[in-house]
This record gives structure tokens, sequence and C-alpha cells, in this order.
């Protein structure tokens, strides 16, 4: 059998194990020759390059005669193996590809731009499997076996790694890892039609002028992206705090405080929320707080963080529309152990929150702002929630690409005024509305 076969079957039997014998062969050669620690400053990606130079001499020097195929395929596999991760190498340097998922040594997911693929890879074996999971694990200092039999963490590249084996995972150990999403910048997710230029004048007098804005969207709806891209707007010099369960965001500017929530130890202690974090956040004399996203008690801090002068704070909620954005927000507040009242929770939300900008999904793939919506109730009133932006979908075409324009609506009379203080401008596709009777406006309670 031809080692390009063998690369190519299902990795059991007498072939494989050959295949598997020349790969380790000529790890091992190549580890006597280059020394991997020395390396781990270059970019994957050199350091891919010059350990496969290194072992083209070496079988250049000593191996069997191979075809241009069988041979690139042999130091492809070997690098994979020197490198240390196997076969998820190759699917880990794929910028296209945000997520792999491994069931079992048999079954290897990816999700591409949205979609999710099964590929034709396997481990030669669950043992080969636990191998990859444990040198991945002990990168960062954990270790996983059966009495801790799962891990999450994040490695040092950015990484999202979850682990679960049996006996918890029936269907063998299971890998998932979260890749790094990548920064966009506001002028990127304009030409991905995210949004328009008249969305970033008013978005960036409002980050400017301090109004406190929530990000709200479904898992996936880009609501880190945009986050990270707005604080951008953020001017140089305040001091900003970000508040994440993992640190994704990356801010650009000078004065940045990065807090990451810990999970508990293999005990169940030493847990650090995200709660804690907003509370001791706010005795660091920030002048913006930005939470990745509120998911229970600390969104009461939150919030009341928001309406004691730390203006200007962003933050996101997993909610599918604005008035649910509200509602969420209600409800993860009341989580809290403080029990407050339902009249003065609404009281909370409407002198915390300002701004509203909806993330929405297409069923293309795409991503876009749906709405822009600002809070402009008081007190203890019903939510009142001003349209001043919204995405219109054309009819589909048969391409199946979802097109559309963004429909413009005025402020409201507060918000401009807000505005005009800080010397911000009001964009004038936007305008102002005389009286409240002139906004786009709906109720919510
Ligand atoms: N406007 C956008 N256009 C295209 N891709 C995007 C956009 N926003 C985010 N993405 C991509 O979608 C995925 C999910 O984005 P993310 O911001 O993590 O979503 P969320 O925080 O809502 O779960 C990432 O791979 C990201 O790079
Ligand atoms: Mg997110």
């Amino acid at each position: 059998m031809s080692l390009r076969a063998r690369l190519n079957t299902p990795e059991t039997g007498r072939g494989a194990h050959e295949e598997n014998h020349l790969v380790a062969a000529y790890r091992a050669k190549l580890l006597e020759e280059i020394d991997l620690a020395e390396m781990s400053p270059l970019a994957a990606t050199e350091r891919r390059v010059r350990l496969e130079r290194v072992l083209g001499h070496i079988i250049s020097r000593e191996g069997p005669v191979l075809s241009t195929h069988e041979r690139s395929q042999l130091i492809r596999r070997v690098v994979d193996e020197a490198l240390g991760l196997g076969i998820l190498e190759p699917l880990l340097e794929d910028a296209s590809i945000t997520e792999i998922m491994v069931n079992g040594p048999d079954q290897v997911f990816v999700e591409r731009a949205g979609r999710v693929e099964r590929l034709p890879l396997r481990f030669a074996s669950e043992e080969q499997l636990m191998q990859t999971i444990e040198r991945i694990v002990s990168t960062v200092n954990r270790r996983v076996d059966e009495s801790n039999p799962m891990v999450d963490a994040r490695l040092p590249s950015g990484e999202r790694v979850n682990v679960i084996i049996p006996p918890l995972a029936l269907s063998g150990p299971t890998l998932t890892i979260r890749r790094f999403p990548r920064a966009y910048t506001l002028s990127e997710l304009i030409s991905l039609g995210s949004l328009d230029e008249q969305m970033l004048l008013l978005l960036s007098a409002l980050v400017r002028a301090k109004f406190n804005i929530i990000v709200s969207g479904a898992t996936g709806a880009g609501k880190t992206t945009l986050l990270n891209a707005l604080s951008g707007l953020i001017p140089e010099g305040e001091r900003i705090i970000t508040i994440e369960d993992s640190a994704e965001l990356r801010l650009q500017q000078q004065h940045v405080i990065t807090l990451e929530a810990r999970p508990p130890n293999i005990e169940g202690k030493g847990q650090i929320t995200i709660r804690d974090l907003v509370r001791n956040s706010l005795r660091m004399r920030p002048d913006r707080i930005v939470v990745g996203e509120v998911r229970g008690g600390e969104t009461l801090d939150m919030l009341q963080a928001m309406s004691t002068g730390h203006d200007g704070s962003l933050a996101t909620v997993h909610a599918n529309s604005a008035e649910d954005a509200l509602m969420r927000l209600q409800t993860l507040a009341s989580m809290s152990e403080v029990d407050i009242p339902f009249p003065a929770l609404k009281d909370q939300i409407n002198s915390a929150v300002d701004v509203i900008v909806q993330l929405a999904r297409s069923a293309d793939g795409s991503r876009r702002i749906s709405e822009i919506a600002i809070l402009h109730s008081r007190g203890r009133e019903d939510y009142k929630i001003a349209t001043v932006c919204r995405f219109q979908p054309w009819p589909l075409g048969s391409d199946g690409v979802v097109r559309g324009e963004f429909g413009y609506y005025p402020l409201p009379p507060r918000v401009a005024e807000r505005l005009h203080l800080k010397n911000e401008p009001v964009p004038p596709a936007f305008g102002v509305a005389a009286t409240e009777e002139q906004l786009t406006s709906r109720q919510a309670r």
C-alpha cells in the first residue's frame, strides 16, 4: 500500500501502524535537529515553514524515495505532530474556521461562515486524541483525567477551549475550540453592510457624548465584534475598564484595564464572577465600564453604575429585540440577591439605559444592525422606545443574498440637547423631533 493511500485511509490496521511509525520516526529525527522551545517566539506559520524546510532536508538525505505528493503529505503530518496538535494544526491555521469540534476520535466538525461541516479527518485512536487534548490543556497548566473530566480554558493565543471526557461524554473525548474572533473596524463593518456612514456618525456622537449603550442580539449575531468596534470610539485618555467572562475585546486605547472572570477550581473554590469584577471596578475610578455580556445578577450592579455617574458605559445582552433586551435586563437584574420592587427596577433601567443597538444575523449569514433605539421614558414610566434607525430588507432575490436599506427617524429632543451640550453634532440624516409625538416610538412594559 502506498503512503498516499495509507494517508488517506482510516487509520486502522497494519498500514496505519506502519505509517504512524514512519511519522514518529521522522518526528524524532526532526526534534533532534531543531529546538522547538527556541522557536516559540515565532509566529505559527513561520514555525511551520522552518520545520518543513529542515524536515525536507532530512528526508532528502536519508529518507525513502517518495513521490512529490507522498513527500509533502509525510512532511505535513510530521510537522503537525511536532507542532503538537496533530490534525488540528492546519484547522487552527485556517482563518476561515471559527469553531473546531471534535466528538471522539472519528468525528471532526468545523464552523465556517456560520455553517457547520464535517471534515474527512480522524484521530488514529482515542489515545491519540487524549494526547492531543492533554497537550492543549497542559499549555495552560490544567489537567484532564477521570477525577477532573471537564476543562474550560483560554489558550495564550486567545482560543477558547472546552474539554469533556468519558465517563461524562459517552461518545468519547470531546473537544471544542472557539477561535478568537477577529476584530473588525467600523469601516470594515460598513463595507460588510452591517451599518452605514450615517449610523456611524450617530453612534460616534453617542459614544463620545457618553450615552450608555446596550448592544443586543442572539448568540453569534456579532455583539462582541460591534462592542469592540464601538469601544474604539471612546476618546483616548479616558480610563476604561473591560470586564468579560473570557477576554475577547481588544481595545486600542492606552489606558485600558482588562479584567477576566475566573471559574471555580477543581475543589469548587476561588471563583470570581463578572459581578465581583463589576463591583470591584467601581472602586478603580473608571471613566467607562465595558461589560462583555451580562448574564446574571451583575446586571443590577452594572445598571446602578450606569445611572450613578459612570456614563458612557457599554455592555451586551442576549436578546432578540430592543423590547426583549429591556425585559431581559429586568429579569437578570432581579436575579441579584437584592430584592428590588418592580417599579424601582424600571426606574433603574430608565435612568441607566440610553441606547439599544440591536443586531441580527440573516439567513445568508450576514450580520447587521437591525435597529438603533433610544429609551426615552423616565422614572417609573413604562418603557418608551424611539426607533431612530431600522434596516428594511428588500424582497429576497434568487441569489439568496439579503439586501435592503437603513431608514432614519428623528431623535428625541432631549437626546439632541444632550449631544449639543457635549458639542456633538446631530447627523443630518436623522434630524430632531420637535415634540415627542413626532417620534417613531412604541411602548413596552
Ligand atoms: N458584522 C459582521 N459581519 C460579518 N461577520 C461578523 C460580523 N460581526 C461578527 N462577525 C463574525 O461572527 C462571529 C460571531 O461574532 P461575535 O461578535 O462573537 O458574536 P456574539 O458576541 O454576538 O456571539 C465571529 O466569527 C465574527 O467574526
Ligand atoms: Mg459575544
